[in-house]
């Protein structure tokens, strides 16, 4: 399908297909735009998904996912010029299409809005939409800008919410206004990627990348994530003395159409909240896109005073404009209970269901909320499913148990076979 000799013409395109891991397929789109010379002016390539909320026939809401389709088509794409945008655009699926303009000065360049339109007569993706037809919504891009000749790199997934739609980047390699139809040598990586950017106390978000959410590894829908996440160490203060104390690496478990899992970097996460006497609560914020508090509660009933967690709550913002995009809360929890003046102690994967779209996991926890001693963790009390001694008593008894079983069977089969010899006698 190449057209030779037309200008600004588009001369490859090509999907690929990646992450071919059963049902999962996810395709990347490379686009390369060619001016009236027959150079490249554009070049991307990036992989891309949308979840998107949608009204039914019934008078409710429904989420649903869109992924590109293994045919796309490319028509509108624009070199740009010192005075004419660029224009990176996409048509794929029963009437979607996806583009991004971009100018440019003298020096650097910038994405300005991203254009996505939906088509709800798609009924693979809506199948009962309430009003059929093409939605169009029109984002401004976030995105720093980028130093000309320099290739945008991100490998880490970005997304951003808006009007209801959730679009989801990741893998993405891009370049417009290419001089010489060379892409450029240098990469300018986006801030998810920069393994140095962990200051505690980050410098404003807002403006910075597209980043809104980091999704480890990405979305495309692997139920379990490869890695699991780095953990983190806490502590709250009163005063220059440590009051609380935690260890823990968190994943979030947002179950949308698909499972989508959400590593806490503990990098870019702060901790704040306060102490108590009876109640204390950890406060993380991850770059001010991911919130999680921790309230753990004395419980003065018992006879020997136990502490235990007893509320999450779960916020995640849009980092654009600071919009709630989820928030859920669990006030009902009692777990990570041990006694006062003690630590509690998990190595091991857990869950804290938030509700029944948001669980939080759990990893190399460790956690004194009360009565933290000279800023260290007392003596741990550890959850049960960390004791692996439990196990070889249990297999020990097992196969002692099985033992005793076959010798009365065969004690059983012995007597019938001597009373049966008798009878025939
Ligand atoms: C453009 O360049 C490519 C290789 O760089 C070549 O295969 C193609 O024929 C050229 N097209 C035109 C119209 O010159
Ligand atoms: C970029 O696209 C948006 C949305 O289509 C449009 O409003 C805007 O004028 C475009 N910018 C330029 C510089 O062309
Ligand atoms: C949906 O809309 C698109 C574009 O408007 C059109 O090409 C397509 O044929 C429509 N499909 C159906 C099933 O109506
Ligand atoms: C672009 O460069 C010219 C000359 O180098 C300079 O006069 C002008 O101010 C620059 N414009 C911007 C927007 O930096
Ligand atoms: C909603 O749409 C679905 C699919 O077209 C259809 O099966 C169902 O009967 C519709 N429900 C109502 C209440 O119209
Ligand atoms: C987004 O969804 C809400 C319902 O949760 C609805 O009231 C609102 O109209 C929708 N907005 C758009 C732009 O579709
Ligand atoms: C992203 O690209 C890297 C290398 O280019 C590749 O190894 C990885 O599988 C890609 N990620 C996804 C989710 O396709
Ligand atoms: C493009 O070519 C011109 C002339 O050969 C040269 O001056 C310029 O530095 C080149 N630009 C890049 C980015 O290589
Ligand atoms: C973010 O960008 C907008 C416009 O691009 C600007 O008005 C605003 O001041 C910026 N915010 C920060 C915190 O830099
Ligand atoms: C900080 O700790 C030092 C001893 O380590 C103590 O002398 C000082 O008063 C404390 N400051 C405050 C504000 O608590
Ligand atoms: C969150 O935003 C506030 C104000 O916008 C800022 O002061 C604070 O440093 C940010 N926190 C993080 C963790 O980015
Ligand atoms: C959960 O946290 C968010 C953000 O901090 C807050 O707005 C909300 O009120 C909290 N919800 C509950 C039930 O505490």
């Amino acid at each position: 399908t190449m057209a030779p000799r037309r200008p600004y013409g588009l001369e490859l395109l090509s999907l690929l297909l990646l992450g071919t891991c059963g049902f999962f397929q996810s395709y990347a789109v490379e686009v390369d735009v060619k001016d009236a010379s027959n150079v490249t002016c554009l070049y991307a390539q990036w992989m891309m998904k949308f979840l998107i909320k949608y009204e039914t026939n019934s008078s409710d809401y429904k989420n649903t996912s869109l992924d590109l389709t293994p045919t796309v088509t490319h028509n509108g794409s624009i070199c740009g010029s010192d005075t004419q945008a660029a224009l990176l655009a996409v048509q794929f699926g029963d009437g979607h299409s996806w583009s991004v303009n971009f100018t440019k000065n003298n020096e650097t360049y910038r994405a300005e809005f991203i254009t996505f339109t939906y088509n709800t007569n798609d009924t693979a993706v809506f199948p009962d939409a309430r009003r059929q037809g093409p939605v169009t919504i029109v984002v401004k891009d976030g995105m720093h800008p980028i130093q000309l000749n320099n290739v945008f790199v991100c490998h880490h997934t970005t997304s951003f919410e808006a009007e209801n739609v959730t679009q989801i980047f990741w893998n993405v390699t891009m370049q417009p206004f290419v001089q010489n139809g060379t892409i450029g040598k240098k990469e300018s990586r986006c801030h998810a990627d920069t393994p140095t950017a962990a200051p505690t106390v980050l410098p404003t978000v807002a403006n910075v990348t597209t980043a809104s959410t980091t999704i480890s590894p990405a979305p495309t829908a692997t139920p379990k994530p490869v890695e699991n996440p780095a953990t983190g160490n806490y502590s709250l203060k009163t005063g220059n003395k440590t009051c609380l104390l935690a260890t823990v690496g968190l994943q979030l478990n947002i179950s949308q159409d698909k499972p989508l899992l959400i590593n806490i970097d503990p990098k870019t996460t702060h901790a704040d909240g306060t102490c108590g006497n009876t109640s204390a609560t950890l406060k993380l914020n991850d770059g001010n896109r991911t919130l999680i508090d921790f309230t753990f509660i004395v419980n003065a009933s018992t006879s020997v005073q136990k502490f235990y967690l007893k509320e999450v709550n779960v916020t995640l913002l849009n980092h654009l404009n600071g919009s709630v995009i989820l928030s859920a809360d669990n006030n009902n929890f009692s777990k990570w209970d041990a006694s006062l003046g003690n630590s509690y102690m998990c190595r091991k994967e857990q869950t804290l269901e938030i509700n029944e779209d948001l669980q939080v996991h759990t990893f190399n926890l460790w956690v004194q909320p009360f009565l933290v001693k000279e800023n260290k963790f007392s003596i741990a009390q550890e959850c049960s499913l960390d004791d692996d001694t439990i196990l070889i008593p249990i297999v020990v008894g097992a196969a002692l148990a099985g033992l005793i079983v076959i010798i009365v069977i065969a004690y059983i089969i012995g007597r019938r076979k001597s009373y049966a010899g008798y009878q025939t006698l």
